[in-house]
């Protein structure tokens, strides 16, 4: 699975003083929340929440964000902050169950984190299922629906934001279609599942990783093609490397170069500049020896001073490579959800890797369902994610930025309609990873062009969804989305990663 992708509060810091103290950012509140949803066990958790009352009027919607794979984001750095005035909406998040931070979370409360077997006691991963997890969110969306006045019949919308945020957006738009009414997936990983050689998608995320490269720059690209390699060149060690170092700095080199795109964002967060695959470029250009390259993203993950050594344990290079075995993510891997985005073939922009193997995806074989081996086409049906299904859903949409490599295997082929009801895939150019998921706080206007677009092509969508748009009433009828050109919708431009 893809790592976490925004260290949300690093974000704060760069939020101008005056503008931080108008944000709203309500109490981080629990709700008593059911363990094992399909069972009559009474086994009861404290999951945490945000929620926004502020421009709610009696009818309006509710605007849910289902928080993914890590410890819940301030409600102010999400979007559907600046749609909620123009909707009477509330906005809600939800930790995600088993995630949670130094200073809380989402755990049942006897639940072991070091825990690596997979029984049915309440201190295992065991109720960590798909369907506790969408049934979370149906439960506390009631209960909000109960509990503020005017909200008993308020249409429900589910978003969700990264390769797994996305899928659950689109699992829960299929499985509740009348407890959601519309679905937001930013950047899903919905079609390279299984860690199977056969998977014919399998190379598709690499494929768009080497052409964003060769995008930016030719020459930045030929010179990291040449010198990424395992026979690791002079890189300036902080000591004498033994071969754990080695694989360590290796695999970490891979890795940030995959990350350096998919989390170029205009702001700081992962890597310590801005624009984080600009800074990459530039520094590569002048570049003379292997070392050379290959230290720049090295220091860029380390958040170190171009002329220090490399240190290998830094924890910021050994995040990146460990084989921890113990975190929640690890387990919806090798339970439900394996992505593989891992197998990069010949002739890419990185080194070759898992041509013909299989994918260690799961790091603890205890935790593989029994159906963990199985086929893409396999997990295809099981969650029903094909082309012909995801076409026919209304009020589902699906938006990647350009940047991430998870747009190859994010965005099915759909018809292209008008209707902002048909469900429908957005590219958005010049974007990184659920860019569109940032409040104007976060990303203010003016600073991407797509972004702003974006925003407002998914107000337009909102609008529609909840019966006050302007396709509605005919002769007010919006201009038709398919023939705007500032995007890229899929189908064209993703049909070259079908054949690997
Ligand atoms: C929001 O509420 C105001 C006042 O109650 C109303 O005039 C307006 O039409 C509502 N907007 C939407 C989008 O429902
Ligand atoms: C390719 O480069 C152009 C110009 O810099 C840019 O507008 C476009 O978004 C880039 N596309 C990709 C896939 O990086
Ligand atoms: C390699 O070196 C690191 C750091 O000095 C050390 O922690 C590790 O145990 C060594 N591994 C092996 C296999 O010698
Ligand atoms: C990269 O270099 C270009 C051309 O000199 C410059 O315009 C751009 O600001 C630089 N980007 C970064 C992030 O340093
Ligand atoms: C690791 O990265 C974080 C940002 O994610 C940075 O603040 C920190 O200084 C880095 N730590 C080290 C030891 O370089
Ligand atoms: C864990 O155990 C439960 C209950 O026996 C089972 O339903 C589930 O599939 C198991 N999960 C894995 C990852 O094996
Ligand atoms: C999956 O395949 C691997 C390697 O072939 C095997 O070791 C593992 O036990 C299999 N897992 C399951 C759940 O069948
Ligand atoms: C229809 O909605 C779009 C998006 O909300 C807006 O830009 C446009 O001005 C509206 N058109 C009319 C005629 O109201
Ligand atoms: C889109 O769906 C909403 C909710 O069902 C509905 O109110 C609206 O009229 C639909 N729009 C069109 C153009 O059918
Ligand atoms: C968006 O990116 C695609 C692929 O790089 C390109 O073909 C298209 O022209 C771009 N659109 C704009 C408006 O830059």
């Amino acid at each position: 699975m893809v790592p976490p992708f925004l260290v949300a509060m690093a974000i704060l810091g760069h939020v101008q003083a005056q503008q931080r103290s108008t944000l709203i950012d309500p109490p981080i509140r629990e709700f008593d929340q059911i363990l094992n949803h399909d069972s009559d066990q009474t086994g009861k958790f404290s999951q945490r929440y945000q929620l926004v009352t502020h421009y709610f009027k009696s009818g309006g919607p509710i605007l849910f964000v289902q928080n993914a794979q890590q410890e819940m984001s301030p409600i102010w750095t999400t979007d559907l902050i600046d749609y909620a005035p123009q909707l009477n909406a509330t906005v809600a998040i939800l930790e995600h169950r088993y995630f949670g931070d130094k200073s809380g979370g989402s755990f049942p409360r006897n639940f072991n984190k070091r825990s690596t077997k997979n029984d049915t006691s309440d201190n295992s991963y065991a109720p960590l299922t798909l369907d506790n997890v969408l049934q979370d969110g149906v439960d506390f969306v009631n209960w909000i629906k109960q509990s503020i006045p005017g909200a008993e019949d308020s249409k429900v919308i589910y978003t969700g934001a990264s390769s797994y945020g996305g899928f659950l957006a689109v699992q829960a738009r299929m499985r509740y279609p009348d407890t959601f009414t519309g679905a937001i997936a930013s950047s899903p990983a919905l079609m390279s599942l299984g860690p199977m050689p056969e998977n014919r998608l399998k190379f598709a995320a690499a494929g768009h990783l080497s052409k964003v490269y060769y995008n930016q720059s030719r020459e930045a690209a030929q010179k990291i093609h040449e010198n990424c390699h395992d026979a690791l060149p002079d890189l300036n060690i902080c000591w004498k490397p033994n071969g754990t170092d080695y694989r360590l700095i290796y695999q970490a080199t891979v890795q940030n170069y995959f990350e350096t795109s998919q989390f170029n964002y205009p702001f700081v967060d992962r890597f310590p500049t801005e624009y984080p695959l600009d800074d990459l470029i530039n520094k590569t250009l002048p570049a003379k020896t292997d070392g050379e390259v290959i230290r720049i993203p090295l220091l860029a993950s380390s958040w170190q001073q171009p002329n220090k050594c490399i240190d290998p344990s830094n924890r910021n290079i050994t995040r990146a490579s460990s084989p921890k075995v113990t975190s929640p993510e690890d387990y919806i891997t090798c339970s439900y959800y394996a992505i593989n985005h891992r197998s990069i073939p010949s002739n890419n922009l990185l080194p070759e890797a898992y041509t013909r193997t299989s994918v260690d995806l799961c790091k603890n074989p205890e935790w593989e369902a029994s159906d963990y081996n199985s086929s893409n086409e396999y997990f295809t049906e099981k969650y029903a994610l094909s082309h012909t299904n995801l076409d026919s859903m209304e009020r589902l949409l699906i938006v990647h930025g350009e940047f991430d490599p998870i747009a190859a295997i994010g965005a099915p082929i759909l018809t292209e309609a008008d209707s902002y009801n048909h469900s429908r895939v957005i590219i958005v150019n010049g974007t990184a990873r659920a860019e569109d998921t940032f409040s104007e706080a976060v990303v203010p206007r003016g600073v991407r062009p797509g972004l702003d677009q974006i925003r407002d092509a998914k107000l337009a969508h909102l609008k529609e969804w909840l019966g006050v748009g302007n396709q509605t009433t005919p002769e007010s009828a919006a201009p038709a989305f398919g023939r705007l050109t500032w995007m890229l919708v899929a189908g064209a431009a993703m049909a070259s990663y079908r054949v690997v």
